[in-house]
């Protein structure tokens, strides 16, 4: 079964019994980060807080969704694969076999050959992106004066951060040639909030986003990089924006491969890319190319936190999303 949103991946893991709901208050400020751990180590189940009290005291009116991926099953729950019943561990080599193959520095003999060697390639070529004029992400549109990032439950994971964290955006990006259309970037890099309309963009240099920057200003563009922070999208979305695609190959596309259908895709309202149109949250904007702001520190996966760096800042002018939309996080 292939998942158009994450909502329909909700509804799957709740009936498959993983997932749970709590109903209890529980603050965005480091609360939610301990019960996070105890559970991933647990091997527990995802859950979402309904009653969840954010930085300012006041009351979310957005749930928060955490622990999505934090087994291997539930991510092999996400990925959905055209033809086959469920996707297996072995699945998920192939996947691996596939990427291994598109970065690797000499391919075999060029696509015959490797839509000879890989299934996968195949269904990959197949899965360019899909368009729709209206949806569901753009059911509410904040722009100019109403655009306020405190209004979202953003997490401050760890004590001493230095200010509340967007931990899982899909941020999309597309570098200045107009010549290949299939450019799109999405990977996951944190955002530190500055304010109501700003935050760091946290790509490390080797990043595709970090790249399409860099390509951006080279080419002497006069406006800053547009860039669009999409939060909860549909996990096969989520898994293919984690996963190092090459830069030869659109993320949405493969994005295709991982949820076992098209993308499907709407304009953005402030800026020249797509986003995907059944999303929970969009958040527009710029990244600047004369603006930098001090980043961290952060505590990291490695178990530490990070030293502070210096990232381009990000310029929302726009927020859009769902009647009703999750916030998820980790
Ligand atoms: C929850 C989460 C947070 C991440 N945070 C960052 C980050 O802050 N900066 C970064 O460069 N990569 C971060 N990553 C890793 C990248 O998203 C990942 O390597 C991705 O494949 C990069 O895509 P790209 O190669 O298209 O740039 C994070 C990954 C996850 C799952």
């Amino acid at each position: 079964m292939a998942y158009r949103s994450l909502r329909e991946f909700i509804a799957k893991l709740e009936a498959a019994g993983e997932l749970v709901r709590v109903s209890e208050p529980v603050s965005t400020v480091l609360e939610m980060t301990e019960i996070h751990r105890r559970l991933l180590r647990q091997g527990g189940p995802a859950v979402l807080f309904e009653n969840v009290i954010r930085a300012d005291g006041e009351r979310s009116p957005m749930p928060c969704l955490v622990n999505l991926f934090g087994t291997v099953k539930r991510v092999a729950m996400g990925v959905t694969l055209e033809g086959r019943e469920r996707t297996t561990a072995a699945d998920l080599r192939e996947v691996g076999e596939l990427l291994a193959f598109l970065r690797s520095p000499e391919p075999p003999r060029g696509l015959k050959d490797a839509l000879d060697m890989l299934p996968l390639a195949k269904t990959v070529m197949a899965m360019r992106p899909a368009t729709v004029k209206k949806a569901p992400v753009q059911e509410i549109v904040w722009t100019g004066d109403q655009i306020d990032l405190t209004k979202l439950p953003i997490q401050t994971c760890w004590p001493g951060e230095p200010a509340p964290l967007i931990t899982w955006p899909l941020v999309v990006t597309k570098g200045p040639s107009t010549e290949r259309e299939d450019d799109y970037n999405l990977g996951i890099y944190r955002m530190q909030v500055l304010g109501k309309d700003r935050t760091i963009m946290r790509w490390l240099a080797h990043r595709g986003g970090a790249q399409h920057h860099r390509r951006w200003k080279a080419a002497g563009k006069p406006e800053p990089l547009p860039a669009c922070a999409v939060l909860g999208a549909d996990p096969g979305t989520i898994l293919a924006a984690v996963t190092p695609v090459p830069e030869t190959l659109s993320e949405y596309q493969f994005a295709g491969l991982m949820r076992g259908a098209k993308a499907e895709l709407v304009a953005a309202k402030t800026v020249p890319l797509m986003v995907p149109a059944e999303a929970e949250i969009v958040i527009e904007g710029h990244v600047l190319l004369d603006e930098y702001a001090d980043e961290g520190p952060y505590g990291d996966h490695t178990g530490y936190y990070n030293s502070v760096e210096t990232f381009p800042v990000f310029q929302v002018s726009a927020i859009t999303m769902r009647r009703d939309p999750v916030y998820l996080t980790t």
